[in-house]
């Protein structure tokens, strides 16, 4: 009964204001029964609190929203509650639902000690300590049948741990979310690529592969992944492998890039990478489409104005919007927060227009009851010869 009663106190308190600072390298999902944007930490960071900190944004329930003036609500942390520290660059996913989002580690405030893994409920207005796993920065992550994935990232000395190494690694990670195991997702009949950090994931849902595009790697320094470098893990199974034959059809392929986001299609066909910034901080505010069975990138040409470039932003989609929302540009929070593309038209707009479907009756729990049942075979029996064997150790100042 307690913790329930405090998280509605919690609610009643939640204070409303007309803007939100701009910020980079936050995590923000959709709920799709409450009709909410949430939105966690982000840079730069506070000197009030050293509390994670969580806002909400209301979906207009039918009609046209202005992202110009938005109203977010900022959250208190319930007294009492163990929140995370504040954070940037942290793995961040829903966990399938419709309900809570899970972080771990990412960069922590200055002096702040590491955030392991936690899971947020956005009814409840809870905080929840799930794991002790060593943190790690700049992992993408996706919620995909009954787990959540993530590959790469780096452990350095932001993450609030003492540490002398910098330690890459190149294969993914299951969380369990059912159980909250997590373990290394290790292949008996594929070797492993590269290491990559500050990537992009996808997951699709027609092939079972988790895609992940860009970032960088680590090639005697820190170099950015080449576009036609894309890496591939079947979740079913258990194989990695790399898109090898991807081309462009717009003559060159798209700029190498990190800080990006990508989401699939409403077809599930195409990938829809958004931004990024060069190795110089130096933001891209273009549309590329990657062609999952032809192997293809294609520039896509939008209509009005886009946001400004950008990296570090996060995209959520409501119906058939994608949202980009804050980012960074050359080390500064970009001072356009919000701005809307509609996946079917591929306009951009400041002034979506929400409720033409009927998203707020739908139940919670309708999505998980569709979602295929995984082959069996799927165990998390990493061994520590195995996981040594396939992370890469660099000396932190040779990144
Ligand atoms: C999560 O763990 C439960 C209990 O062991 C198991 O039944 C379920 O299949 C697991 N889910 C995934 C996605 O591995």
């Amino acid at each position: 009964m307690y913790k329930p009663i405090l998280g509605l106190i919690c609610l009643a308190l939640a204070g409303t204001v007309q803007a939100i600072e701009s910020r980079y390298g936050q995590g923000c999902a959709y709920i799709k029964h409450s009709r909410e944007i949430y939105c966690f930490g982000g840079e730069p960071f506070s000197s009030a609190s050293n509390d994670m900190p969580v806002f909400s944004l209301d979906i207009t329930d039918k009609g046209t929203m202005d992202l110009k003036t938005l109203e977010w609500k900022t959250i208190p942390k319930a007294s009492g509650d163990v929140a995370p520290q504040a954070a940037s660059k942290f793995m961040f996913s829903p966990t399938g639902d419709d309900d809570s989002i899970y972080i771990e580690g990412g960069k922590v405030c200055p002096g702040c000690p590491p955030n392991y893994g936690y899971t947020y409920s956005t009814s409840k207005k809870l905080w929840k300590q799930m794991n002790n796993y060593k943190p790690i920065v700049t992992t993408p992550a996706v919620y995909a049948n009954g787990a959540i994935w993530s590959f790469g990232g780096v452990t350095d000395s932001q993450i609030g741990l003492p540490q002398k190494i910098t330690t890459l690694y190149n294969i993914a990670v299951k969380i369990n979310t059912t159980t909250w195991n997590q373990g290394y997702y290790t292949s008996e009949t594929s070797t492993y690529p590269q290491a990559t950090w500050d990537s992009s994931m996808v997951y699709s849902p027609l092939d079972n592969l988790l895609i992940v595009i860009g970032g960088y790697e680590y090639l005697e320094k820190s170099v950015l992944v080449k576009m036609d470098d894309i890496i591939a893990i079947d979740i079913g199974e258990k194989k990695y492998s790399k898109l090898t034959g991807t081309t462009s059809l717009s003559g060159s392929l798209p700029e190498s890039r990190h800080g990006h986001t990508a989401i699939m299609d409403p077809t599930n066909k195409f990938v829809v990478m958004f931004g990024g910034c060069d190795s110089n901080m130096v933001g891209m505010n273009d549309i590329w489409l990657y062609n999952i069975e032809s192997r293809t990138w294609e520039k896509k040409n939008t209509y009005g104005t886009p946001p400004s470039k950008r990296c570090r932003h996060s995209v959520v989609v409501v119906e058939n919007y994608m949202i980009v929302l804050f980012g960074e540009y050359l080390g500064y929070a970009t001072d356009d927060i919000a701005m809307a593309l509609d996946l079917n038209t591929w306009t951009w707009t400041s002034q979506p227009v929400f409720g033409s479907q009927t998203n707020k009756v739908e139940k919670r729990g309708v999505e998980e009851a569709t979602t295929t049942v995984e082959s069996s075979g799927l165990s998390t029996k990493a061994t520590t010869g195995v996981i040594v064997s396939v992370i890469f150790v660099i000396i932190a100042n040779l990144l």
